[in-house]
């Protein structure tokens, strides 16, 4: 998720029991000119034993060419496509789910990214550009024809961004359709909704997205479900603790000013549903220095313990 799981949130998902973690999408474009920011988007966690870089592009040379120089910088276990990155930015040129409009166009990226290496190739794709143009049965079939391993379905529209349901009978529909595997995005937020999506789409794999914000205990409390263990609520020492966890990381990787600005939104999801966090969440949200976050913890733990 763009702006959210960096190397730092992508540790501690995989410490709390992420299988695989991607990262944001990155822009081949971007890759190609050196750009900076984009080169920096490829740090990886030695946590991070599978670890996908998912690059968007509208252009099968840019995409092959990205892909060749991502492989002198770093080895991922996988390359992704992103065919559905709804913002305009992205899609003006043609990018993200503007691919969706172009199935032909999907198939020469996928190829040219496969020929480029021997790495496997997955794409993440949405049900259609609007309610007027479903064709993810085609899109996930270009996919496939262009070489991919595996194709994740957010079943929502470009149209529909994240608002409304993501429609799942068209991840059960795709999955009777293709033959390798599919995975599963769209409105995961509690580990009962990964079990449901599973059995309900008969899909290979899920994708948690907006769950994990503030909440990567999810990957850890699906598994327990899959053993038939119900999910316990994390006590809030436990979210507090592996917010500053998430915190130190995120000093580590982007300097502390970046990092205290760009946690606040994370520290706010933590402390969701807990008693008392409206006013913490007030005054986190110009938390500036590592020692500020300490102490407002400290403080917001001392007025709500029992
Ligand atoms: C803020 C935000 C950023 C996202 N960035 C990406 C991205 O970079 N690549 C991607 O494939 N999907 C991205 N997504 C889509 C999610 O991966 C996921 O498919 C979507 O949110 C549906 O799942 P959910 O309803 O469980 O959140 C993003 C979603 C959000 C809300």
């Amino acid at each position: 998720m763009a702006g959210y799981t960096d190397v730092a949130f992508r540790t501690i998902a995989v410490r709390e029991g992420a299988d695989c973690t991607y990262t944001e999408l990155i822009s081949a474009d971007g890759v190609l000119r050196g750009s900076k920011n984009t080169v920096s988007l490829l740090s990886r966690s030695p946590e991070e034993t599978y670890w996908g870089v998912q690059i968007f592009t509208s252009s099968p040379y840019a995409a092959g060419k990205a892909v060749e120089k991502i492989l002198s910088l770093v080895t991922p276990t996988l390359f992704d496509l992103n065919c559905g990155c709804p913002v305009p930015k992205v899609v003006q040129h043609g990018g993200g789910a503007a691919l969706l409009k172009d199935p032909s166009l999907i198939y020469l990226i996928v190829k040219t990214m496969n020929e480029a290496t021997s790495l496997p190739i997955t794409v993440k794709i949405r049900s259609g550009w609007d309610a007027e143009s479903i064709n993810y049965l085609e899109t996930a079939d270009a996919a496939f024809q262009g070489g991919a391993s595996m194709v994740c379905l957010h079943p929502r529209t470009r149209t529909q961004g994240y608002g409304g349901k993501s429609d799942w009978n068209h991840l059960a529909n795709l999955k009777t359709s293709l033959s390798i595997p599919v995975f599963g995005s769209g409105d995961l937020f509690t580990p009962q909704d990964v079990i449901r999506m599973l059995e309900t789409t008969r899909c290979d794999g899920v994708m948690i997205a907006r769950g994990a914000v503030g909440n990567p205990f999810i990957f850890t409390q699906v598994k327990s479900l899959m053993q038939g263990t119900p999910p316990r609520n994390i006590p809030k020492e436990k979210r507090l603790a592996v917010a500053l966890l998430h915190l130190d990381l995120a000093i580590s990787s982007l300097g502390e000013p970046l990092a205290c600005r760009e946690m606040r939104k994370h520290f706010c999801a933590y402390v969701k549903g807990i008693e008392g966090s409206a006013a913490f969440r007030n005054k986190i949200v110009h938390a500036e220095t590592r020692e500020q976050y300490y102490r407002l913890v400290e403080e917001f733990t001392q007025s709500h313990s029992s």
